[in-house]
């Protein structure tokens, strides 16, 4: 090896310990080993990812010279780009065009990428992301450049661990012989991600309180060529693996929305396979002021705008649940299990109504911005144990899906001999996560709604019918018949 080589072997890794010692931010701090790296082995990008929760795909977490466009192409899949990385070992691919090992050779050409090397980043003898070098020209790497790109990926594993850790200490996670387990973090929590716009973040907050996975912007959709290039692009915000889903939000003003619409209208006819949801303005402060803010949260005077459900309309309708259930369940108990306190009313009048012997609990869940949970969490669990009983979860309203999923996911890790769900209203249209529901009193549209012990700030819970709520007062108040 060249003096010279080592000369910028030694001065990359003294910059990259000086930087990793400095009170810079972890996304610019691996930004800078990537520059880095890329600079002492003569290439022109390099890329540091982290493998997500199910191990799927790599998110980028520290970038060099490498095309917006090379890099929101679909999400890098860890198990079909240069899969061998993932057993430990450093990959070279000479030449990307014939190289199979390359999942989009074509992209790679467009942005001018000929050889890449990929170093696997370690932590305690377990693969949790990669290092990438990348070539304009086609490049033989050396042994000296492995070894190298080796030494930094451990040093990047080293100070993403580093990262994780403050982290934790921050949250009061005590060192070992302190007895105290640390708390589950959600691994997006440790991903340093620059959101575009406030309203994003919030949603990426939403969805790491329930442990929803997500990314951020990994896949732009080709809508328009010219001339062989393209002219249109569309990136959605989100992409949510588990669910298979793409989300934009469209917080904007009324004519950005309009072309939008216009750009998802196209995106959902060129690519018919790709699932993706449109959460525009009205629908994004909803979802917020369910949870007490947004703008009805700035509501002064609260109102019922309109009765969707009178008092006998909803004794009727549960009558006939129970008799269903009853029939069901017939020669078997049955457990009913009810999350506080939106469930109370529907509750106490469903089990009145069966006519099988059953036997009630209830559970406490931490709800999204009340207290300073990270995640949700059980504030109050099961009295009885539910393992080997018919269990039927009963639920007040199931709207975006995240709070149902979170606590079947629960229960089922009991063993109950059966799990169903009945729950008294279905906002269908506002589903993210898809949960199975078994009896289902009203479906209801999109409206945020109080009475009959749903809330809005702890309020109105005591109404005997269920409302549409509304910020504004009505000259005339309804009331109910
Ligand atoms: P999810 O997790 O989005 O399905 O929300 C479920 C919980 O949010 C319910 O159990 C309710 O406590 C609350 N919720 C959802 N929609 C409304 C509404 O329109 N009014 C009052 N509370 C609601
Ligand atoms: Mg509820």
């Amino acid at each position: 090896m060249s003096q010279e080589r080592k000369d910028n072997y030694y001065l990359a890794l003294r910059q990259i310990a000086r930087v990793a010692n400095s009170n810079l931010s972890l996304r610019r701090i691996l930004n800078s080993t990537a520059r880095s790296a890329a600079r002492a082995v003569g290439v022109s990008g390099c890329r540091i990812c982290l493998l997500d929760a199910q191990k799927e795909y790599l998110i980028n977490v520290g970038v060099h010279g490498l095309s917006d466009f090379y890099l929101k192409k679909a999400p890098l899949d860890a198990r079909k780009s240069i899969p061998e990385v993932l057993e430990g070992k450093v990959v070279c691919v000479t030449d990307v065009s014939q190289d199979k090992r390359v999942i989009h050779p074509q992209t790679a050409k467009t942005a001018g990428i000929s050889s890449i090397m990929a170093a696997p980043l370690m932590e305690k003898g377990e693969v949790v992301g990669e290092i990438r070098l990348y070539t304009h020209e086609p490049h033989q790497f050396s042994a000296a450049d492995k070894n190298f790109l080796l030494t930094v990926a451990n040093m990047s594993a080293v100070l993403l661990e580093r990262d994780e850790l403050h982290r934790l200490l921050e949250k009061g996670y005590k060192l070992p012989g302190e007895q105290t387990t640390p708390p589950q973090l959600p691994t997006t929590a440790r991903r340093p991600t620059e959101f575009v716009h406030p309203s994003e973040e919030e949603f990426a907050r939403l969805l790491d309180f329930y442990r929803i996975e997500w990314l951020y912007e990994p896949r732009s959709f080709p809508l328009r060529w010219e001339n062989g290039s393209i002219a249109e692009m569309c990136t959605p915000d989100f992409y949510l693996p588990a669910l298979d889903l793409y989300i934009e939000l469209t917080t904007l003003k009324q004519n950005l929305v309009t072309e939008k619409n216009r750009k998802i209208r196209r995106l959902k006819e060129l690519y018919p396979e790709i699932n993706i949801k449109l959460l525009n303005k009205a629908d994004f402060l909803r979802l917020l002021a369910k949870y007490g803010y947004g703008s009805l949260g700035e509501a002064k005077v609260p109102n019922i705008e309109r009765i969707l459900f009178t008092h006998s309309q909803i004794q009727r309708r549960v009558k006939t649940l129970a008799r269903k259930i009853s029939r069901d369940y017939a020669g078997k108990h049955l457990t009913l299990v009810g999350v506080l306190k939106g469930v109370v009313c529907f509750m106490t009048d469903l089990m009145q109504h069966l006519s099988i012997p059953v036997t009630v609990d209830f559970m406490g869940i931490s709800y999204y911005g009340i207290g300073e949970d990270q995640v949700v969490k059980i504030t109050k669990d099961l009295d009885e144990s539910i393992t080997g009983r018919d269990v039927l979860m009963v639920e007040d309203i199931v709207d975006t899906g995240m709070t149902l999923n979170y606590v079947l996911r629960h229960l089922q890790s009991h063993d109950p001999a059966s799990l169903r769900v009945c729950t008294l209203l279905d906002k269908r249209v506002r589903r993210l996560v898809d949960v199975p529901l078994d009896y289902v009193g009203f479906e209801i549209p999109d409206e945020f709604i109080v009475g009959y012990g749903l809330d809005y700030k702890g309020e109105f819970r005591n109404l005997p019918f269920i409302g549409t709520f509304h910020p504004q007062p009505k000259k005339e108040r309804i009331s109910p018949k």
